[in-house]
C-alpha cells in the first residue's frame, strides 16, 4: 500500500502496458484514471481496477490534443479530488500504416507516418506534462513518469521514427525534471524492453512480412527469436514488470530520484 489514496492518471491505459501499470498502481492503493483514445478499452480496464477496491474512472483522451489533455487533468481533480501521479504511456509504433509490406527504409517513410508517431509519442508526452505542470507546481509535489523505450537508448534499423521519439522523451523528461525540481516534483522515464502487447503483435507481423531476415516466419516465432537473440536474461518482460518500476518511481522510496531513465529490459541495454 505504498500509494494509498494517491490519484494517478495513466494515458494509453486501455491495454498492453497501460493496463499492467494501472493494475500495479491500484494494488498499491492508488485510485486510477484510465485514459485512452479508445473509451471502450479504458472502461474495461477501469472496471478491472475497481475490482481491487480502489476508485477508478475511464476517460477518452487523445494525447495529441491540448484541450483534451487539459480536460483529462481538470476532470480528474474535480472527480477524484486530487492528482499525484501522471504516467504518460500512450504510444504508437510508427510503422507504415496501410500497406503491411511497406518498406521501413528512410527513403520510403511517408511524411504522415513520421508525423503520427512524433505527434503521439513526443508531442503527446509534452501535452500531458504541460497539462499537469501548473497543478503540481502549485501543490509543490507530484510524480511524472514518462514511458520511453530501450529504442530511445539506441537506434533500431526498422523503427527509425519510433526510436527518435523515444530518445526525445528521455531528453524532454530530463529538461522537465530540472524545471520541476524546485517544486519537489520528480520526473523520470521508464524504458521498457520487449513485451507481448498489441504493439508487439503488429511489430512481429510487420517484421515477418517486410524484413528478409525473418523469411515470413509466424509472428510468434519472430518475437521469440528477437527475445532470445537480444535479451541476456533470454526472456521477455511483462506489463507487471513495467508497472512495478512505475510504482517504485511513484512511491516515497524514490523521493531522491529525478531526471533518470530506468531500463526494464532484462539487460538488453545497459546505458
Ligand atoms: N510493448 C513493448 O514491447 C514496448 C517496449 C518499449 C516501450 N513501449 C511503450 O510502452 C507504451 C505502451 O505500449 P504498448 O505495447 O502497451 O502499446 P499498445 O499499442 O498495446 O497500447 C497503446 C495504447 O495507447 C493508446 N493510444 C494510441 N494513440 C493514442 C492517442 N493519440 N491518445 C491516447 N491514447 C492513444 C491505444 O489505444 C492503446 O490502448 C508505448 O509508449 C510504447 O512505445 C512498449
Amino acid at each position: 500500500m505504498r500509494l494509498k489514496n494517491r490519484v494517478a492518471i495513466v494515458t494509453g491505459g486501455g491495454g498492453g502496458l497501460g493496463e499492467g501499470i494501472s493494475m500495479c498502481l491500484a494494488r498499491e492503493g492508488a485510485h486510477v484514471v484510465v485514459s485512452d483514445l479508445k473509451l471502450e478499452l479504458a472502461e474495461k480496464v477501469a472496471a478491472k481496477v475497481k475490482e481491487l477496491g480502489v476508485k477508478a474512472m475511464a476517460i477518452r483522451t487523445d494525447v495529441r490534443k491540448p484541450d483534451e489533455c487539459k480536460e483529462m487533468v481538470d476532470v480528474t481533480i474535480k472527480e477524484m479530488g486530487r492528482l499525484d501521479i501522471l504516467v504518460a504511456n500512450a504510444g504508437v509504433d510508427g510503422l507504415p500504416t496501410g500497406d503491411a509490406t511497406a518498406s521501413p527504409l528512410i527513403e520510403d517513410i511517408e511524411e504522415e507516418d513520421w508525423d503520427l508517431v512524433v505527434d503521439v509519442n513526443l508531442k503527446g508526452v509534452f501535452m500531458c506534462n504541460r497539462a499537469v505542470a501548473p497543478y503540481f507546481k502549485e501543490k509543490k509535489s507530484g510524480r511524472i513518469i514518462n514511458i520511453a523505450s530501450v529504442a530511445g537508448r539506441q537506434g533500431v534499423d526498422f523503427l527509425a521514427p519510433y526510436a527518435a521519439t523515444k530518445a526525445g522523451v528521455i531528453s524532454f523528461s530530463q529538461s522537465v525534471a530540472l524545471q520541476m525540481a524546485p517544486y519537489h516534483v520528480n520526473v523520470n522515464t521508464v524504458c521498457p524492453g520487449i513485451i507481448w502487447t498489441p504493439m508487439w503483435e503488429r511489430l512481429a507481423s510487420f517484421a515477418s512480412t517486410s524484413l528478409p531476415d525473418f523469411g515470413g516466419a509466424p509472428p510468434e516465432d519472430v518475437y521469440s527469436l528477437v527475445v532470445q537473440s537480444m535479451i541476456p536474461f533470454k526472456k521477455d518482460q511483462t506489463p507487471t514488470d513495467i508497472g512495478n518500476a512505475v510504482v517504485f518511481l511513484a512511491s516515497d522510496d524514490a523521493s531522491e530520484i529525478t531526471g533518470q531513465a530506468l531500463n526494464v529490459c532484462g539487460g538488453m541495454r545497459m546505458n
